[in-house]
């Protein structure tokens, strides 16, 4: 079988994760999570002090770029991938609401955009690759083999969300939830640079009411198809 890129897209909190972790592990490929990424320059902008309440000093970002090094290192306790900022574990860290509230509008900014998708293209240079994210099907990999575009419904995702961050001991209410996947769904579709939007040539997937189970033997079956 050849080896394939496969870019999955999305809503916020549809499950991209889980569906692009599953097949990654069961055909051997690497995971690559964009938004991590994303999320990780949002820490760096909070800690560098490059917000002002909600207004971002894009100027000294623009400076400071390329000090900015994202890596994912394999966790053996976890089993899964964690995200390092320069050299440091920031898994824990990007994925709190401190980070949710300020990642879309630092996702927005043309230079930042260029810059991770540099990187990502690199990590897909050899193929054998899952990536998800908002624009890999469109943006990063446009010549992608497999495609596939996630959605569910809101208050499915903010459910979906909210347990996640109550597993984890973050003290998180339902409204502040789906207000943040809403306004984060609303950057990420109007924004000038890699807009998410569904490839043309992207399979749907609305996972709402489906199982995990089911909906990885969907995609594997999308898979064999396209790599086949
Ligand atoms: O897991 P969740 O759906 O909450 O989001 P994520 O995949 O961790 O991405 C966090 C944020 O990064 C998104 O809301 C987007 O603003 C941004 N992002 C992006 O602009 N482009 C990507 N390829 C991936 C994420």
């Amino acid at each position: 079988m050849k080896k394939i890129i496969i870019a999955i897209d999305g809503y916020s909190s549809c499950g991209k994760s889980t569906i692009a972790k599953d097949l990654a592990k069961k055909i051997k490929y690497s995971y690559i999570d964009s938004g991590a990424m994303y999320r990780a320059v949002t820490l760096f902008c909070l800690e560098n002090g490059l917000f002002i309440g909600d207004t971002l000093d894009e100027k000294e970002l623009q400076n400071l770029i390329s000090e900015i090094k994202i890596t994912f290192h394999f966790n053996e306790t976890t089993g899964k991938s964690d995200t390092y900022l320069n050299g440091r574990n920031v898994e824990r860290e990007i994925r709190g609401m401190g980070v949710a509230a300020k990642v879309s509008p630092v996702a927005a900014v043309g230079f930042v955009r260029e810059e991770m998708v540099r990187q990502q293209q690199a990590m897909g240079q050899e193929k054998g690759i899952v990536m998800d994210g908002r624009d890999i099907g469109t943006v990063v990999f446009p010549e992608a083999e497999l495609k596939i575009f996630v959605t569910a419904r809101p208050e499915i995702r903010a459910q979906r969300r909210m347990a996640e961050l109550l597993a984890k001991g973050d003290k998180v209410e339902f409204d502040e939830v789906l207000e943040n996947l809403s306004t984060r769904d609303r950057i990420d579709s109007t924004r000038k640079d890699g807009p998410l939007r569904q490839a043309c040539d992207a399979r749907v997937l609305d996972n709402s009411d489906m199982t995990v189970d089911e909906q990885n033997a969907l995609v594997f079956r999308w898979f064999e198809e396209a790599a086949g």
